[in-house]
């Protein structure tokens, strides 16, 4: 697991829940120092008890060339902040891949990414393999939806975990890895997982903006919103999440993931003649 953040350490603890064998990587020694400790540098509820639970299965280093030593599978959990036009900054990505050139072992057999990235990153990243001597490494997207506050059970429990693979094989090793997961699993091609994470971000973030308006609409003609929303909400096709009137959306990844969608989405790229 390369990153030891947010998402890295919730992935790993659960994986490791589910049997899996997980060496934790970072390169803030800060966070390893901690996890040695068993401290958890986050507070995410369920987290600290399952990484005391399950701490046979788990180990942490600042090594990459240990993380990879007997690793089947690397997973990317890397932060991808936007840069000021708006697009995700992948230049922690590119140095897993480079950090990967020559410590490589012969059992890798898949790079995961679980780090949300723009549309096409797959193929770019699977030129950089190539060229890094990887090309017998396979590829596969990840993405995460998880909610923080909510991000174990969320894992263990999810509406669906979506897989963009480019070879059978690594889709095959990706979903056995989530075995024991009480969920759907969607098996795709990378670009649609890509999109898949993208575009939910989107439609959320949306709901929040729709309801927002909706609000300041029944403010100026005196109708109640929360009335309103959950007679909306009760439409199946509609559904009652996210239509909760209040302060427009934040946190760390709708205001990112939507600016990202809004640069693909320019018109030169997306304009037909
Ligand atoms: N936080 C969320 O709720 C959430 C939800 C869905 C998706 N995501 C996505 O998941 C990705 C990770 O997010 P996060 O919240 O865990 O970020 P984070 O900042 O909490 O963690 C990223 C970690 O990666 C480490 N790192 C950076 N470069 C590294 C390298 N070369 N090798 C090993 N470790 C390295 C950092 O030191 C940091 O600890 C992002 O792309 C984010 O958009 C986050």
């Amino acid at each position: 697991m390369f990153g030891a953040g947010y998402i890295g350490l919730v992935t790993g603890a659960c994986l490791a829940e589910l049997g899996h064998q997980v060496v934790l990587r970072d390169i803030t020694p800060e966070k390893i120092r901690m996890l040695h400790a068993g401290e958890v540098p986050i507070f995410e509820p369920g987290l600290g008890d399952l990484l005391a639970a399950n701490k046979e299965r788990l180990s942490f280093t600042i090594d990459a060339a240990e993380a990879v030593r007997d690793a089947d599978v690397v997973y990317v959990c890397v932060d991808t902040p936007p840069t000021a036009s708006g697009d995700a900054d992948l230049s922690r990505v590119w140095a897993v891949v480079d950090s990967l050139k020559g410590v490589s072992s012969e059992r890798l057999a898949v790079l995961v990414m679980k780090s949300t990235v723009p549309v096409g990153t797959g193929d770019r990243v699977r030129a950089a393999m190539d060229e890094a001597g990887l090309a017998n490494v396979g590829y596969a997207a990840n993405p995460e939806f998880t909610a923080e506050g909510k991000a174990v059970h969320t894992f263990l429990h999810p509406d669906r975990v979506v897989i963009g693979a480019a070879e059978a094989e690594a889709a095959r090793l990706v979903t056995a890895l989530h075995e024991g997961v009480d969920g759907p699993v969607e098996v795709m091609e990378v670009a649609d997982a890509e999109m898949v994470k993208l575009a939910s971000n989107a439609l959320l973030a949306t709901k929040i903006s729709f309801i927002n308006e909706i609000a300041t609409v029944c403010e100026a003609t005196g109708a109640d919103v929360e009335a309103v929303a959950k007679a909306v909400g009760m439409d199946h096709r509609l559904g009652p999440h996210f239509l909760k009137a209040g302060l427009g959306y934040g946190g760390s990844c709708f205001p990112k993931d939507s600016r990202a969608l809004r640069v693909m989405a320019r018109p030169e790229l997306t304009r037909r003649s």
